[in-house]
This record gives C-alpha cells, sequence and structure tokens, in this order.
C-alpha cells in the first residue's frame, strides 16, 4: 500500500494529524503498536485517571459534605472494583469513539510496531512477530512518551508502580508513598487520599507543582493537606525497594544525611516523562534528538529529514493532549500549503485536584525575569455567592496584566471549575485583551467566573466590588 501520509502512534496527537490530514484529501494511515488506539491520553492518562477523580470526587462529597447541605447517608463505602469497572468502560467507549473517527475518516488502520526502513518505507511487526511494509510519501511520529523510572527505583510494576498500574489498583491502599509532587503525584494521590488512603508525597523541589505560579502552589499545598496528604518537600529519595506485599522508601532532607524511611502498601513513582522512541527506527534515517532524548523539529515541526514531521509529547514543550493536537492539527495543514500556527505561550494548563488548578500566560516569577512591568489582581473565591452556596469556597484568581498597557499577561486560578473556567481567560489574551476589558464583559450571576470579573477589576486599580 501507498499513502500520502502515515501517522506513526494513535495518541491524541496521532489521530487528530490522521483526521485532519485525511479532511485535507490526503490519502492517510495510522499504526498503533497497541490493539486500541488513543494512546497513553485515552487509555492509560488523562481518561482513566478523571474517570477516578470524578468517582472519587463523588464519594467525599459524600462523606464530607452532604450532612452539611442536609442529606444523610447511612452505609456509605467505597467500591473500588466497581469504579474500576466504570473506568475502563469509559475508556473502552472513547477507545470505540477513535476507531469509528478513522473509519468516517477513511483512515487505514495498522496495529504493530512501526520502525522506519527507508525515508517512505515504513515496516509494521505485529505482536506475533510477523511483518508488512508500506509505502509513505511523508510521516508525522506521534510516538509519545513512558514513564522515567531510575533504576535505583526498582519499578516492579505490582507494588513500586508508575501511573499505569495506579490507575488498575481494584483492593484501596492503606498507605501509598508517591515520589514526586506534580501532576500525576497530586492528581492520583488526590484519588486514593479521598478515598481513605494515607497519602505521603516526597518531592525534591520546594514547593509542589513546581512549574506554576508561585499562590496556586501555596493554596492548592493548604487544600490538599486538609485532604489529609502528608508533604515532604525538599527530600531526595536514594532508594525504593519493593516485596510482594509492600514498598519501602528510603530518603533524607536534600542538606543532610539523616536518612528517613516510609514503609506503605504502595510506591507511586511520578517524576515526569521522557519521549518514547524505542524500535522506531530513527537511526535508519538519520533523525536527530535533542540532549533529553526528544525527536529534533524546526518550527514547522519538521525534523532534520525532510518530509518526517514529529508532534507531542516526543518533541519540546508541554506534555499534554492539548498541546499534541494543535500541533497534529498544525503539520497536516502545514503539508497542505496552509500556514498554521500555535501560540505556545497560551497552552492553558490544568491539575484536576479539587479544588481545581488552572493557568495560562506567564507567572508572576517569570514576569519579574523578564523585567515585565506588571500589576496583579487578585480574589477569592469565598467572597462568592455561588461558591458559598455550593460549600466550594478554597481558592482564588489571579490576573496579571501589564502594568502600562493593562494587556493581560497571565491568569492564575486555583478553585472550583477553574479548568473550565480558564477558556476565557485564553479567549481574552488570544485576541490580545485587556483586564479592563474582562472587567467589562458580563458575567452571569451567580457563577464562579464572576471570580474572573473581580480579579481583573481588581488589577485595573482598586475596583473589585465584592471583596
Ligand atoms: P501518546 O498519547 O503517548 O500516544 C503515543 C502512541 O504511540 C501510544 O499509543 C504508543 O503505543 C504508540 N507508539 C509508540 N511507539 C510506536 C511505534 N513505534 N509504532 C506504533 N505505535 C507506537 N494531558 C492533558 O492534557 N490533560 C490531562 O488531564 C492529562 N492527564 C494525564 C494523566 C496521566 C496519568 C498521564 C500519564 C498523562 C496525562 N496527560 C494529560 C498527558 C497526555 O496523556 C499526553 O500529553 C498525551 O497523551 C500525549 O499525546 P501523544 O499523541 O503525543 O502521545
Ligand atoms: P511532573 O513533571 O509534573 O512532576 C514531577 C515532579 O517530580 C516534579 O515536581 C519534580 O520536582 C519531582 N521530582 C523529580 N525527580 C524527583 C526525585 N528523584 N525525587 C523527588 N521528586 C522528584 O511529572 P508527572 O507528574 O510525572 O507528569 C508527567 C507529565 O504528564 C507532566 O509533564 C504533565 O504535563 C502530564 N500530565 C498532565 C496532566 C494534566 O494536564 N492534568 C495530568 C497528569 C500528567
Amino acid at each position: 500500500m501507498k499513502y500520502d501520509v502515515t501517522v506513526i502512534g494513535s495518541g491524541p496527537g496521532g489521530y487528530v494529524a490522521a483526521i485532519r490530514a485525511a479532511q485535507l484529501g490526503f490519502k492517510t494511515a495510522i499504526i498503533e503498536k497497541y490493539d486500541v488506539l488513543g494512546g497513553t491520553c485515552l487509555n492509560v492518562g488523562c481518561i482513566p485517571s478523571k474517570a477516578l477523580l470524578d468517582s472519587s470526587e463523588h464519594y467525599h462529597n459524600a462523606a464530607h459534605k452532604f450532612k452539611e447541605h442536609g442529606i444523610d447517608v447511612t452505609g456509605l463505602k467505597v467500591n473500588l472494583k466497581q469504579m474500576i469497572q466504570r473506568k475502563r468502560d469509559v475508556v473502552s467507549q472513547t477507545n470505540g469513539g477513535i476507531t469509528f473517527l478513522m473509519k468516517k475518516n477513511k483512515i487505514d488502520v495498522y496495529h504493530g510496531l512501526g520502525s522506519f526502513v527507508t525515508k517512505n518505507k515504513i515496516k509494521i511487526t505485529k505482536l506475533d512477530g510477523s511483518h508488512e511494509e508500506i509505502e509513505t510519501d511523508k510521516t508525522i511520529i506521534a510516538t509519545g512518551s513512558k514513564p522515567i523510572t531510575p533504576a535505583s527505583f526498582n519499578y516492579d510494576k505490582k507494588r513500586v508502580i508508575t501511573s499505569t498500574e495506579a490507575l488498575e489498583i481494584e483492593k484501596l491502599p492503606k498507605k501509598m508513598v508517591i515520589i514526586g509532587a506534580g501532576v500525576i503525584g497530586l492528581e492520583l494521590g488526590s484519588v486514593f487520599a479521598r478515598l481513605g488512603t494515607e497519602v505521603e508525597v516526597i518531592e525534591y523541589a520546594d514547593r509542589i507543582i513546581g512549574g506554576m505560579d508561585k499562590d496556586c502552589s501555596k493554596e492548592l499545598q493548604r487544600s490538599l493537606k486538609k485532604l489529609g496528604i502528608k508533604f515532604h518537600l525538599k527530600h531526595m529519595v536514594t532508594e525504593v525497594k519493593g516485596t510482594s506485599r509492600s514498598a519501602t522508601v528510603k530518603f533524607k532532607k536534600r542538606d543532610t544525611e539523616n536518612e528517613l524511611e516510609i514503609k506503605a502498601d504502595y510506591c507511586l513513582v511520578a517524576i515526569g516523562r521522557y519521549a518514547y522512541t524505542e524500535g522506531l527506527g530513527l537511526e535508519n534515517v538519520g533523525i536527530e534528538k535533542d540532549d533529553r532524548g526528544r525527536v529534533k523539529v524546526d518550527g514547522h515541526l519538521q525534523t532534520n529529514v525532510e518530509g518526517i514531521f514529529a508532534i507531542g509529547d516526543v518533541i519540546q514543550g508541554p506534555m499534554l493532549a492539548h498541546k499534541a493536537e494543535e500541533e497534529g492539527v498544525l503539520v497536516a495543514e502545514y503539508m497542505a500549503g496552509q500556514k498554521p500556527h500555535i501560540n505556545y505561550n497560551l497552552i492553558p494548563g490544568v491539575v484536576y485536584t479539587w479544588p481545581e488548578v488552572a493557568a495560562v500566560g506567564q507567572t508572576e516569577q517569570q514576569l519579574k525575569d523578564a523585567g515585565i512591568p506588571y500589576k496583579v489582581g487578585k480574589f477569592p473565591f469565598k467572597a462568592l455567592g455561588r461558591a458559598r452556596a455550593s460549600m466550594d469556597t478554597e481558592g482564588m484568581v489571579k490576573v496579571l496584566a501589564h502594568k502600562e498597557t493593562d494587556e493581560v499577561l497571565g491568569v492564575h486560578m486555583v478553585g472550583p471549575r477553574t479548568a473550565d473556567m480558564i477558556a476565557e481567560a485564553v479567549a481574552i489574551m488570544e485576541f490580545r485583551g485587556s483586564a479592563e476589558d474582562i472587567a467589562r464583559m458580563s458575567h452571569a450571576h451567580p457563577t464562579f467566573t464572576e471570580a474572573t470579573k473581580e480579579a481583573a477589576l481588581a488589577a485595573t486599580g482598586d475596583r473589585a466590588l465584592h471583596m
């Protein structure tokens, strides 16, 4: 078979690139190593983690908030097996959705490991060892990422685990130790803490969610402490060992020699992910990687080999599904001769804890470092009627605007439904709007979004109305 475009990897980058390429009239193939389509995001990432976050939040609300709402519940208990089964059902429905989209767009799907034989020939090796070859004019590498598991952590997939295994635990652990207070550690830590597991997090840096605005780290840590999560910041792990029933983590404060130890049912390693290119045969075509093992691309996401592009987690930039999707669309449109563009500064980042954290644009520290004059407006959720009505009063919205021009440069939120609320900030910033623009827009009352308007009012002067 001969194709105009072949996509290797069916995650949100790959399958979206394939759909856009097919829409633009290219004869398109997609190759996926596993039996199911959707990649990390759909099978062991975004979707299953959000399914469990939602289920555990229902339980937590029933256990801790219903009474105050005037709802008495007796005999409440967690059925983790059913929770995991529902998560699997959500995943498999979504798998089916992607298969449908491939058929609808007449995209040929190949299951097997894709590897370059030459620039225009790709070998597909199936699980049983059999293989076939297809020819292609252009190729998009969308092979994603895998969890980082240092050798000294003795990752055994049983007691020393990554997010992939954590999403399949069917018996509630009594205790879990998590290495890394990043997005995965805090989302999955929240799931288990809400269900009643004792959770301790060991983090090398001096704050949680280190890449986000400092105020967000502070607000979220306060909420997660209330949930019962214990944090060991500025600590480094020296060794992790698993047995058939438990995991033991040895660690110490960054600047002392005193060794500490925690024994738990599981140790979840969540210290980042690396670009995945194993078995892809990059060396057969001379594709270059950067010093962090990511496929090197230019401004059009083309590798050093003409006609071969790369997108998503396997290249530089935030490891986010929506970033991968934007890049998939960009490459397909660029191939078709269009002039697409991505504003990387405006890719929002979200942590789906409760309260949720959502941000877009620059942090206060980044503005300080760049010497950009700015002003700050903050508004706490506890001052909102809507938040009090729903008992979701933790967190705040922070708007950063240019001191002279008033252009919005960053918006940082911790609070209820901020994952959805951040879209307003992205839209305003795409149009290079000002804090005054947000402040003058009518926001429905009573909604959580009023916090954004109030923070914008605060940024434009001392004009917040409800504070
Ligand atoms: P992937 O989704 O990793 O897909 C790559 C695919 O390529 C895989 O299916 C793989 O099997 C296949 N493949 C690899 N090599 C080959 C080969 N040689 N031949 C054939 N196939 C191959 N991001 C968000 O934006 N929001 C979230 O809420 C979120 N939650 C997450 C939760 C967890 C627990 C994890 C682990 C990640 C989460 N992410 C989230 C990150 C998100 O999953 C990734 O950014 C996204 O999946 C990257 O998409 P991708 O298409 O680049 O790669
Ligand atoms: P991360 O990069 O978010 O966080 C890793 C954390 O581990 C950092 O705080 C880091 O300082 C710490 N760390 C690193 N090495 C350490 C060590 N040896 N000891 C102690 N701490 C150490 O990585 P994470 O959480 O694994 O997530 C991987 C990727 O998946 C992220 O880049 C994220 O973009 C994506 N993701 C996105 C989600 C979302 O959008 N909601 C949800 C989950 C994952």
